[in-house]
């Protein structure tokens, strides 16, 4: 009876030591499994591009309407990496979040999920207000919503302007002088605009815009700028908007027919992004509030430029040519001598470089095949720095 409580005692005490190592054990696993997820959430933290030190005096607090666009998204890295205080308006139509990201949580930086049709009362000192789609076959898709943003939100962002005395830089577009009968065209040439054509939602609310700014500007005495903006391509320019720079680039990568519209004769200038990010920032800047174009002057026409990106991509894709389209405006091309008079601006890219960047991006783009995948376009300086998080498992694009 005494020998069998032994065995029961011993077998009890064993047991209990086995508990108690299975439950160290147990707790072990579980610390170095939490050890292991804080490591993994530490390495996913976002890294930021070093942006410089500005004082409370020189930082100021600006807001860019439209921008997780193309255009936008560039001022925004340049004025983040400046040291201002960035706010973005946008309500997605055809901006992502994709072009901004490398923001988000950064101190400095906010976005607001905002559609400019409606007011918006926020405190800033400078507005770029960019917000409207730009393409086309954007704006042709809601031609009602365009006019709105351009209208509404015009006035919308001045009424802001006006409550805290920002300045205000509208973006507006060579479109205004609609099909020119001038060339190259200067800021006091009026425009030769169709009032009711395909494009009228476009060309004829820029134009109410500019409007709405010197009636503001004369009325309530707001600091305004107007750009009005040429052609512009590079990174981040959106894949499927339908115009001549990304149709040709895809076409020509994915060995496609490059479609020319019409005879390819009419002319167009292209500048590359970050031109004219330099000429939206020195003309936010300056003292200057009439007009004033930002473009490239090279003139190329529609069909030397299918050859030159045919050549660049190194396609085998035919050029084809299909009929004209409605109001297509038969030469573009800048006259600078504004810009450079008084911001002492011209562009600096050679449309080689600037295409082969696009290529690059674009040529990425398509490798993207799962949602996780990112075709990230940094901020320039920040690509010179050695620690540049890579996020993407796409490849991503050579400068
Ligand atoms: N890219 C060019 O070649 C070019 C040429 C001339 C003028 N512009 C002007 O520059 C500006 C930017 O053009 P982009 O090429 O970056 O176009 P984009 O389409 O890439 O960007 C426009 C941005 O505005 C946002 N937006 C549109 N409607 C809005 C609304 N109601 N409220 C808030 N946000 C809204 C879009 O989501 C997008 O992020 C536009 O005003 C355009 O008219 C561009």
């Amino acid at each position: 009876m005494v020998i069998h409580l032994d065995g029961i005692l011993s077998s009890l005490i064993i047991f209990t030591f086995i508990h108690i190592f299975q439950v160290i054990n147990g707790e072990e696993n579980r610390i170095s499994s939490l050890e292991k997820r804080i490591q993994e959430l530490e390495a996913r933290q976002q890294q930021y591009p070093e942006v410089t030190f500005l004082t409370y005096k020189d930082r100021k607090r600006i807001l860019v309407t439209g921008g997780a666009g193309f255009v936008g998204s560039h001022l925004i890295d340049r004025l983040m990496l400046e040291g201002h205080e960035v706010i973005v308006a946008d309500n997605f139509f055809t901006g992502r979040k994709r072009n901004i990201e490398h923001w988000i949580g950064h101190e400095n930086f906010e976005l607001i999920n905002h559609d400019i049709v409606n007011p918006l009362y926020i405190e800033v000192d400078q507005i770029y207000h960019l917000a409207s789609p730009a393409s086309p076959l954007h704006y042709m898709y809601n031609p009602v919503k365009t006019i709105k943003v351009n209208t509404m939100g015009t006035i919308n962002m001045l009424g802001l302007a006006r409550r805290v005395r920002a300045r205000l830089l509208f973006a507006s577009t060579s479109e205004v002088y609609g099909d020119p009968e001038a060339h190259p065209q200067k800021e006091t040439y009026f425009g030769n605009v169709n009032p009711f054509g395909p494009r009228s939602c476009y060309d004829e609310s820029k134009r109410v815009a500019e409007a709405t700014c010197y009636a503001y500007a004369k009325q309530e005495g707001i600091n305004i700028r107007i750009a009005r903006i040429f052609n512009t391509y590079g990174p981040r320019m959106h894949m499927n908007d339908g115009r001549v720079v990304s149709n040709f680039i895809l076409q020509a990568l994915q060995n496609e027919p490059i479609t020319v519209y019409g005879h390819g004769k009419q002319t167009r200038s292209f500048q590359y992004v970050s031109d004219l990010v330099d000429g939206l920032i020195s003309l936010m800047n300056s003292n200057y509030s009439m007009p004033m174009n930002l473009g490239n002057p090279d003139e190329y026409t529609i069909e030397q430029f299918a050859f030159k990106i045919k050549d660049l991509v190194g396609s085998k894709a035919p050029i084809v040519y299909k009929d004209p389209v409605v109001d297509d405006p038969k030469q573009r091309r800048p006259d600078i001598t504004l810009a450079k008079s008084w911001l002492n601006w011209e562009p600096k890219v050679l449309i080689n470089d600037g295409l082969n960047k696009t290529i690059a991006y674009f040529r990425n783009e398509l490798l993207v095949k799962h949602h996780s995948e990112r075709n990230v376009f940094f901020p320039n300086e920040w690509l010179h720095t050695s620690d540049v998080p890579r996020t993407s498992t796409a490849k991503n694009i050579e400068l």
